[in-house]
């Protein structure tokens, strides 16, 4: 699952000893095991060999240029949401031709910087898009590739904020329309429409909704190729699960067990853009313990972690694992579920410190008695975490560290108050001195 086990009572990544990092980069601090990072964009890369897919990691899911650069080296190529995320697959020296870049609203800027640095697909999301795409690629006199986002209408079964796949969301568009599509730009345009892409949702803990999705898709590419339409590609998105809490995430393999048998025969080129699935247990935060205190029945562990590192919790009530990184005897925990009542574990809700009564990163969860300074990890947090973190409070961003073996080093700096303040300082003059 990950390269985060406790050994003698001590919770180690890979084999440094959390505490370690935590006491020479101080906290709160994500730290991200290189191991659990090419294992898990391994077993899918051998999973799904046999259709040889381009795997797109999700930058989205964790940015630091560091982990591109090692997905890189290992045959990743990306895909991207936003100008700020092309940068950072250029800024490693990603092979532009194979990223695929997504969004339903990718503005002119961002069109003009992915055709100039060739990116292999736009997944296009509505007919305006396409158009404007159109229009600027013929501007530029460089042609494009477009995949058209086609909305499957299947239902994920996972949470209503991370479901994209119904008719219902703003994704994509739905089957009919896609035949509309490609019967306005489907031939003879600055931008070739030759692909098909779909993203259901995330995480998606089981393998039927992909084998209705992708059913569904390879119907309708039979029936544009008969329309005389040439289909050469098929992305079938993202949302392989990662294990929060045990082994709810079924293995890279069931998925390309479930998968492969429907695009066999096909001739597509498959593309994947996996990107919870590599970064998700490849990461935990680190906080140290502020305060212990109980108000009437409740009893609060307040830590350095708050929503500002780790939204997740507050935004969709997920579960993170949370434990003492040093526990003392006997409370080394068995698993990461949920019930992990034992003698003397006490229910408590961890909280942050930021003036939120949603700032909580666990709630109502059996912990061994924690002191003011003890460290504490939150799991399953190599994912949208530290992509999501925030300055509210004025919260400096959390450091992030690499482990690769017996060493560790610093990819991202801990913000200082500095830098918090800099891109405002510099404007102080611009006010207007008499009001
Ligand atoms: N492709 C597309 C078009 C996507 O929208 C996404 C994720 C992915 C790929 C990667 O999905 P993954 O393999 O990581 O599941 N913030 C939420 C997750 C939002 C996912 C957004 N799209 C969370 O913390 O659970």
């Amino acid at each position: 699952m990950d390269h985060f086990n406790y050994r003698d009572g001590q919770l180690f990544c890979e084999n440094v000893p959390v505490e370690r990092i935590a006491d020479e980069c101080g906290t709160p601090t994500y730290v991200y095991s290189r191991q659990t990072f090419t294992d898990h964009f391994t077993r899918i890369r051998d999973a799904f060999a046999e259709l040889s897919p381009i795997i797109c990691y999700s930058i989205k899911s964790c940015h630091n240029l560091s982990i591109l650069k090692i997905l890189k080296e290992i045959g990743s190529s990306f895909d991207v949401v936003s100008g700020g995320e092309l940068k950072r697959a250029i800024e490693i020296g990603a092979d532009t031709s194979q990223i695929v870049f997504a969004g339903v609203g990718k503005t002119d800027d961002e069109i003009i910087q992915a055709i100039n640095s060739g990116i292999g697909w736009f997944n296009v999301e509505s007919e305006q898009e396409l158009e404007q795409i159109d229009r600027i690629a013929g501007q530029l006199g460089k042609p494009a590739t477009a995949a058209l986002r086609v909305n499957p209408d299947v239902d994920p079964q996972t949470h209503r904020y991370t479901t994209t796949g119904r008719k219902e969301t703003k994704f994509g568009v739905d089957v009919e329309r896609a035949r509309r599509v490609f019967n306005e730009f489907g031939k003879n345009r600055h931008v070739a429409l030759t692909a098909i892409h779909i993203h259901i949702g995330s995480p998606v803990n089981k393998v039927e909704p992909y084998i209705a999705s992708t059913t569904k898709a390879v119907e309708l590419i039979r029936s544009l190729r008969k329309d005389g339409f040439e289909i050469t590609a098929l992305n079938i998105g993202g949302g392989f699960g990662a294990n929060y809490e045990g082994s709810e995430a079924p293995p890279a393999k069931a998925y390309a067990e479930a998968i492969i048998p429907i695009l066999r025969d096909v001739g597509l080129q498959l593309i994947l853009e996996p990107g919870r699935s590599i970064s998700g247990n490849a990461g935990i935060v680190v906080g140290r313990c502020i305060y212990t205190k109980s108000s009437g029945d409740k009893q609060f562990l307040i830590s350095d972690v708050s929503m500002t590192e780790l939204l997740r919790p507050a935004l969709y009530e997920a579960y993170h694992f949370v434990w003492p990184v040093n526990p003392e005897t006997g409370f080394v925990p068995p698993h990461r579920g949920r019930d992990l009542k034992m003698d003397s574990t006490v229910l408590m809700d961890v909280v942050g410190p930021v003036c939120e009564s949603g700032d909580f990163i666990a709630k109502d969860r059996w912990l061994p008695l924690v002191a003011r300074g003890d460290l504490i990890a939150a799991f399953t947090a190599g994912a949208y975490a530290s992509v999501m973190a925030s300055h509210y409070n004025s919260r400096p961003q959390a450091p992030e560290v690499l482990v690769e073996g017996d060493t560790f080093r610093l990819i991202r700096k801990r913000e200082t108050y500095d830098d918090l303040v800099n891109a405002e300082r510099s404007c102080l003059s611009n006010l207007n001195p008499s009001g």
